[in-house]
């Protein structure tokens, strides 16, 4: 009861606080009807992304080791449909035509990532390094800088080399982190005279969880409650000596930043007058973004995720904790390491205190939280199953990184939404709604004093999404995966987004509501256009077929002989019997 006082006066205490100083903001409510129309502040970078192997395709052509994704996609049954990355986007070969779909979109900059196997086969440079890879990622820099796109470059997302994984077991592994330090090193000495935003990892949270815990990503590792947070912790420590080695060898020539992209879902109470759904909705995005944020910002993991693991690691009657620990040395050479923060934002869950007692055997990192995890059912979800449109859980997770990491820079790395629909549908507007809403959060966000320096849409082409396969598109512009030239076709949220991007912002209602209008007029006359091209190629193939010599013997047998013998031989089965019958009459 004494509790609940406290509470309501402390609520009280927070609304007129946030009165005062967000002028007619405040985040802490759910103030799902208000559309604020303002702009963004002048040099605010607006971008598209993508990443390697996701759009790259060109999986083995030039000189290109295999990496984990590579491996992991050809093994049956891990990927939905069985797809692969092998030919994806054939962005590989199309540099010219995809600056100029962000050149039609009028982008500031353009996020993509190295692929580790392209430039290093083996992942160790003393091995080899291969110079046609160089000279792409060259060649497709240069074109963004004469199209005044700036890059921003991801060395990691998610394509470790496969000698890695098969000689050291990938991040499970300290050697790792020289390994990469190696690649950033080379990255920089290539190409840092023209890249001034480098992204050290990621989502470093899918690689370590959904790589070494759960097993649904490449490596495909199954080690709970265990190899997620090795695999975090190796990685934590690469990211600092990487930066370390920008800074100490790079940074006064080039004048580049460093940073890291880190997933963020924004988790909220369930009840927000219960204290333990207060906290366990603070332990879900302590688990999730400051696992990795806090080493990052304040030099070790944070509070109640070492007293958590620690916790249950003893219940289980283990002598020391699954979350490993950071020496005194490592914690003051991990501390300050980013010079801006990448996130990465979808959804958001309501969570509340659930508790999940270790078994002696069982443990993982997601009963480590003593939580769970639940949705509203009135929220939209058009796509991804795991993807529901909650755009004001973005401008309360904006906040929180400004209060908890000291107001750093931000650049929003992923925001966007997928369709489920295979058939083609370039009129999103769904995707508009989505869009429209979270980056009017964002603006809000910047209002309440958040750092954002630039967003980036989720993404610019369909791709592959990684164990999904093709079945869940969140581009901009559709790819038409059947046909071999991959070609590309502007969704409505194209001509959205442009909008936004040439307005810098929200002008008014009566203009916003008219780009909605005219986005979805032009997109139902491509949507016929690229109707008619499809039936045109479905044709081509079938005409390929039936001239296919193999294939129409084939067909021939399994379309004309197998029917024909099973009729005949049902109709000579009938006679027979007839006969028999007959006989016996
Ligand atoms: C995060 C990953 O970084 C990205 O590659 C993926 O496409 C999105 N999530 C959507 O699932």
């Amino acid at each position: 009861m004494q509790l609940r006082c406290a509470l309501s006066v402390c609520h009280v205490l927070m609304l007129v606080l946030c009165l005062s100083t967000a002028e007619d903001f405040d985040w802490t409510k759910n103030n799902y009807g208000s559309f604020y129309y303002g702009t963004f502040p002048t040099g605010f970078s607006w971008g598209a992304g993508g990443s390697a192997y996701q759009t790259e395709g060109a999986w083995d052509k030039d000189g290109k080791g295999l990496s984990i994704w590579d491996v992991f996609s050809h093994k049956k049954g891990k990927i939905q449909l069985n797809d692969t990355g092998d030919s994806s986007c054939e962005s590989y070969y199309k540099i010219k035509d995809d600056v100029s779909l962000m050149k039609e979109l009028r982008l500031n900059h353009y996020r993509f990532s190295i692929s580790w196997p392209r430039i290093i086969p083996t992942g160790i440079k003393s091995d080899h390094v291969n110079e046609k890879g160089i000279q792409y990622y060259d060649e497709l820099i240069d074109h963004l800088l004469e199209n005044n796109i700036t890059p921003i470059v991801t060395l990691y997302h998610w394509d470790l080399p496969q000698v890695l994984q098969e000689k050291y077991s990938g991040w499970q592994n300290i050697s790792m982190i020289n390994h990469f330090n190696d690649y950033a090193n080379l990255c920089f000495e290539k190409f840092g005279d023209r890249v001034k935003h480098w992204i050290t990892f990621n989502n470093p949270w899918s690689v370590a969880v959904e790589g070494y815990e759960t097993g649904e990503h490449a490596p495909g590792l199954k080690l709970r409650g265990t190899g997620a947070y090795r695999a975090a912790h190796h990685i934590i420590k690469a990211h600092a000596k990487v930066w370390h080695t920008y800074d100490t060898q790079w940074r006064a020539k080039q004048k580049g930043l460093v940073g890291v992209s880190l997933a963020g879902d924004w988790g909220e109470p369930v009840d927000i007058s219960n204290q333990k759904d207060i906290e366990a909705a603070e332990r879900y995005v302590q688990f999730y973004l400051g696992w990795f944020a806090t080493p990052m910002f304040h030099g070790d993991y944070p509070q109640v995720m070492k007293d958590f693991v620690g916790r249950k690691s003893a219940q289980q009657g283990l002598g020391t904790s699954r979350l490993p620990s950071f020496s005194p040395q490592e914690k003051s050479y991990i501390k300050g390491t980013c010079d801006f923060l990448g996130i990465g934002h979808f959804t958001t869950r309501y969570i509340t205190n659930r508790n999940d007692p270790p078994g002696r055997s069982s443990s993982s990192y997601f009963t480590d939280r003593d939580l769970a995890e639940l949705v509203d059912p009135r929220w939209p979800d058009p796509g991804s199953e795991w993807l529901y449109s909650v755009p004001w859980g973005f401008r309360r997770l904006l906040n929180f990184v400004k209060t908890q990491y000291g107001n750093p820079m931000i650049y929003v790395t992923e925001n966007g939404v997928s369709e489920k629909m295979m058939c083609t549908e370039l009129c999103d507007e769904w995707r508009i709604q989505y869009y429209k809403e979270y980056i009017n959060e964002m603006l809000k966000a910047i209002r309440d004093g958040v750092n954002v320096k630039g967003y980036t849409a989720w993404s610019l082409l369909d791709k592959f999404e990684w164990d999904e396969g093709f079945s869940e598109r969140f581009g901009l512009y559709y790819v038409d995966f059947r046909n071999k030239n991959k070609p590309r076709y502007p969704k409505a949220s194209v001509q959205f987004y442009k909008r936004i991007i040439s307005s810098n912002g929200f002008p008014n209602q009566r203009e916003v509501e008219n780009w909605r209008r005219k986005a979805v007029e032009m997109c139902s006359s491509s949507n016929q256009l690229l109707a008619a091209e499809e039936q045109r190629s479905t044709a081509a193939n079938i005409l390929r077929l039936i001239h296919d010599p193999l294939t129409s013997h084939m067909e021939m047998v399994t379309e004309i002989v197998v029917p024909t013998v099973c009729t005949l031989s049902i109709l000579i089965s009938a006679v027979l019997l007839m006969f028999l019958l007959r006989r016996r009459n």
